[in-house]
C-alpha cells in the first residue's frame, strides 16, 4: 500500500506581477476571494485531505503570508469580550498548530521547480503534496482529497488535469497521454508550455500534484527548462523516463485561476453567489449591471 500523504509544499515565492501594482505590498496569496484569502481556501482543502505539515516556500515581501497565520490574541480577546462568537470561530479556525507550519526561502524567483526543490530536506523520503493556492477549486469532495484517494490506489505520482482549449496548452504543462483509465490517465510523457501546434494532447496539468521523492532527487539537477525557470514537470517527466509511473487525474470540481485577473473576478462571483448572505444582492446586481449593459448596445 502506498505511504499516506501527510506533507503538502505551497510554492509561494512567486513575483505575482499581473497583480502589480497590488502585489507591490500585498502577497498574492494574501489577496482574498469574498473575505477569505487564497492562501486560507488551500490550507482547508489540504487539511480535508489529510495533510498534517504545511510547508511553505516563500520570498521577500511574503511577511504578510507568515502574519496570517499566528494567533492574534487582542483580536480573539476583543471579539469573546463583545460576544461576537461566530467571528470569533472564523478567525480560530484560521489559526495552525504549534511546529504544523514552516517557512522556508526561495532566495531566487528561478521557478516552481525550484520553489519545490527548496522545501526537500522538509521532505525527506516520502510522498508529498504540492498545492498551488492561486489555483482555486470548487468541489464537492475537495480536489486534494479526490487525488490522494486515487493516489493510495495507483501509487506513482499524480497530477491534477483537466481539458483546455487547444490554444490555451502554451500556458500549462501538457500530458502525453498513454492509457486512460476513466477519471484517471496514464502519462507517457509531459511537456511544459507547448504551443497549439506542438502540444501532444489539451490535457492540461494544474496545481495539485502528489508526489513520489524521486521528484526532488531530479530537480537536484537544477536544470533550465521553458523559460529559462527550473520546471517541476520536467522534474516529473524525468520520472516517467526512469519508470515511475505518472498519471493524470481528471477531478470533479471547478478550477479558477486566480493567477489570473478574470479568473480571479470569476471566482470572486463564484464563491460570492454561494453565501447565503451575499447572494440575492448581488444576483440583483449583476442582473441589473448586465441587462442596463444590453440597453446601452
Ligand atoms: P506563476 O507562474 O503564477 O508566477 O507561479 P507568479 O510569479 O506567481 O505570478 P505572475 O505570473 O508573475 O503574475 C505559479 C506558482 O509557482 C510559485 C508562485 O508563487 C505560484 O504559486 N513560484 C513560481 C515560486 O514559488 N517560485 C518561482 O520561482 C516561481
Amino acid at each position: 500500500m502506498a505511504r499516506k500523504v501527510t506533507k503538502a509544499i505551497f510554492p509561494v515565492a512567486g513575483l505575482g506581477t499581473r497583480f502589480l501594482p497590488a502585489t507591490k505590498s500585498v502577497p498574492k496569496e494574501i489577496m482574498t476571494l469574498v473575505d477569505r484569502p487564497l492562501v486560507q481556501y488551500a490550507i482547508d482543502e489540504a487539511r480535508a485531505a489529510g495533510i498534517t505539515e504545511f510547508i511553505f516556500v516563500t520570498s521577500r515581501g511574503k511577511s504578510a503570508l507568515e502574519d496570517y497565520f499566528d494567533c492574534n490574541q487582542i483580536l480573539e480577546q476583543t471579539l469573546e469580550e463583545k460576544g461576537k462568537d461566530d467571528l470569533l470561530e472564523t478567525l480560530k479556525a484560521t489559526n495552525m498548530e504549534s511546529g504544523a507550519i514552516a517557512y522556508i526561502r526561495q532566495h531566487k524567483a528561478l521557478g516552481l521547480g525550484h520553489a519545490v526543490w527548496c522545501a526537500r530536506r522538509l521532505i525527506g523520503d516520502e510522498p508529498f503534496a504540492v498545492m498551488l493556492p492561486d489555483d482555486v477549486i470548487a468541489a464537492d469532495k475537495p480536489c486534494l482529497q479526490q487525488m490522494i484517494e486515487a493516489y493510495e490506489e495507483t501509487g506513482g505520482n499524480m497530477v491534477a488535469t483537466m481539458e483546455v482549449p487547444p490554444e490555451k496548452t502554451s500556458s500549462y504543462g501538457v500530458l502525453d497521454v498513454g492509457e486512460n483509465i476513466g477519471q484517471v490517465v496514464r502519462a507517457r510523457g509531459m511537456v511544459e508550455k507547448p504551443s497549439p501546434e506542438t502540444a501532444p494532447s489539451n490535457l492540461a496539468v494544474i496545481g495539485r500534484y502528489v508526489l513520489r521523492p524521486s521528484v526532488l532527487y531530479n530537480l537536484n539537477q537544477n536544470k533550465q527548462g521553458s523559460g529559462g525557470e527550473i520546471q517541476l514537470t520536467d522534474a516529473i517527466a524525468e520520472d516517467i523516463r526512469n519508470g515511475v509511473p505518472v498519471f493524470g487525474y481528471k477531478f470533479d470540481g471547478q478550477r479558477f485561476d486566480c493567477g489570473s485577473k478574470s479568473g480571479f473576478l470569476q471566482a470572486t462571483v463564484a464563491f460570492a453567489l454561494a453565501r447565503d448572505d451575499l447572494r440575492d444582492d448581488l444576483r440583483q446586481y449583476l442582473h441589473d449591471a448586465v441587462v442596463t449593459g444590453q440597453a446601452a448596445q
